[in-house]
Order: C-alpha cells, then structure tokens, then sequence
C-alpha cells in the first residue's frame, strides 16, 4: 500500500551570522513547500515549482528524493518504498546563500519520516540532515526555527536553539548571479592565526550571550569576522562597503549569508531604508540585486497536512 500524503514547510535560513561560521544560523521567514507520497513501486515523479525550478533534478539525482531514500534505508522501508511522488514548491532562490539544500534535505526527511509514522526525532532527523549537507548551521535552524547554534561531537550534531527576543528584521540583499558553496569554500583556508580564532570566538560568545540578554549594545559589537568573509569578498564586489551602508541606516550589524552572495542585515529599524541601501551600493558595484526583509521563523519545518 502507498504511504499517506503529507506536506511540509520548511523555511529557509541564513547561516554563519559574522562569527558563527558553520556553527550559528537563524530560519528566515521564506519556505518552500514540499508535499509526498511514497509509493511501494519504482517509480519517481518530481514537479518543481517557483525559485529555480529550471535549474533543479527531477531524477534521481534530486536531493530531495536521496534525503527521503536515506531515511527510508534507515529506517529499514527501502525496500518496502521504492518510489515516491513528490511536488515541490520553492521560495527560496537557489546557491544564494539562503540555506536552499538544506531547506530541501530537511523537507524530505521531514515528510519522509512523517509518510511512515514518525519514527525518528527531531534529533535523529538533524543527524541525518548533517550527514547528507557536511556541516549543521543550516539544517539546524531549517529544522528547529527561531536561532540556533550547532555543534558537532563525536560525529553527533548538538544544537541549542532560541528565539530572540528583540523583533528583529532580518534584510536580505540578493545578487542576482549564482555562488556555489563549493567555490565559496574553496577560496578559504586550511588554516587560521591564533589572533583569527580569538577573534571569532570572542565575537560568536558575546553575540549568543548579547541575544539572550537583549543586550543591544553588546550585540552591534558582534557581526565581524576573521575566518571567511575576507577571503570570499573578492566573490562579492562591495561586500564591505554593503556592510558599511546597512549600518548607516541603523542595522545593528551586517554579514555574509552562508557562502554568499546574499548579504544580510539585522536591525531592529529602518529595514527598508536599509535594503534599499545595500541594493544601491551593489548597484555602484554593477552588481544588480534585489532586497527582501524577512521575521526570524520561529518554527522550523511544520507538518501543514
Ligand atoms: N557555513 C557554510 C559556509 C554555509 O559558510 O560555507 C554554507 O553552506
């Protein structure tokens, strides 16, 4: 017998935060949506629509379909469920730095696990997200909402999440060209300065402890980082002049959006003024982008059928 239907939402999210690189991200009020089947023969239906639509699988290759294989092995169905009909529906816009791979392997599993009676936690499902992505700073948030910070011990993810208190806006400015992690994470490297590392840790503690005190000014000294935004700045023409203007016009900070080019800006006002402005310096960097300002998601992925 074919599996129940189900569908999920599961936002997209924005990873390192400044100094939280591979460790802290926070869910974005931006979803896709996912809705599935699993069908006991072998056979694979995959409808995408919305954000780069053109540009994703429907084989076998899709990462959806190998997030839903994965658990299903896991759990022991993968004989039992050799196909799946599977509709997707994206908002977020692909290799921009908004978490889409992440978004995607935690809506398979999510609905995957969902199809055959919840087995596996929402522990065991961050496992299994981490596996498949290599690092935890956007499944964590994809699955959990709100801001979090992962780690990983003995191979195991550890994630501690919680939903500011400050309404924060969150302004992304979203170039309009492509960056793949893979190129993002190739121009880092292997090793750092002791300086380096002090800096980011420093920065990473007091934004955690700034956020859970709602302590503004400690949180305005915090966004900076030493272990990768100046090294893929040459990948962003105006990264840090963006920076710059998003603060002028009142953000708290301003980073780097996961591996880029999408640059984000926290502020508690002026989002707007704030978008518009990061779009026209990228503008004089004959970079053409589009701003969207977007709540902290505080849920993470949902069930919605
Ligand atoms: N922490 C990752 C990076 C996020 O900056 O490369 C992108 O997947």
């Amino acid at each position: 017998m074919n599996s129940k239907t189900v569908k999920v939402r599961v936002p997209g999210t924005s990873a390192n935060c400044g100094p939280g690189f591979d460790c802290m991200g926070v869910a974005c009020t931006i979803y896709n949506e996912l809705e599935l089947t699993l069908l006991e023969e072998e056979q694979l239906s995959i409808e995408v629509t919305g954000a780069g639509a053109n540009n994703i699988p429907t084989d076998e290759r899709n990462i959806v379909w190998r997030s839903i294989k994965n658990l299903l092995r896991i759990a022991n169905l993968g004989d039992t469920y050799k196909g799946a009909v599977i509709k997707m529906y994206n908002e977020v816009p692909l290799s921009r730095g908004l978490g889409s791979s992440a978004t995607a392997i935690v809506a398979g599993l999510k609905a995957a696990n969902e199809c055959i009676g919840a087995p596996f936690t929402k522990r065991d499902l961050l496992r299994m997200a981490t596996d498949i992505e290599g690092h935890p700073d956007n499944v964590a948030p994809a699955l959990y909402g709100g801001f979090t910070v992962s780690i990983v011990r003995n191979g195991r993810p550890e994630c501690f999440r919680m939903m500011p208190h400050l309404p924060f806006k969150l302004v992304v400015a979203i170039p309009d060209f492509y960056l793949s992690t893979k190129a993002a994470r190739a121009v880092l490297p292997e090793k750092i300065t002791r300086a380096d590392a002090v800096f980011n840790i420093g920065r990473a503690a007091m934004m955690m402890a700034a956020l859970c005190k709602d302590n503004t000014s400690f949180l305005r000294s915090t966004f900076d980082d030493a272990l990768h935004q100046p090294y893929r700045s040459k990948l962003i023409p105006g990264m840090f002049d963006v920076f710059r203007a998003a603060k002028m016009e009142g953000a708290l900070g301003a980073s780097l959006s996961g591996a880029g080019p999408c640059l984000i800006a926290f502020t508690l006002e002026n989002a707007e003024k704030i978008g518009e402005a990061m779009v026209k310096v990228l503008d004089e960097h004959e970079v053409k982008a589009e701003y969207k300002v977007f709540d902290i998601d505080p849920n993470g992925a949902q069930v919605i059928e």
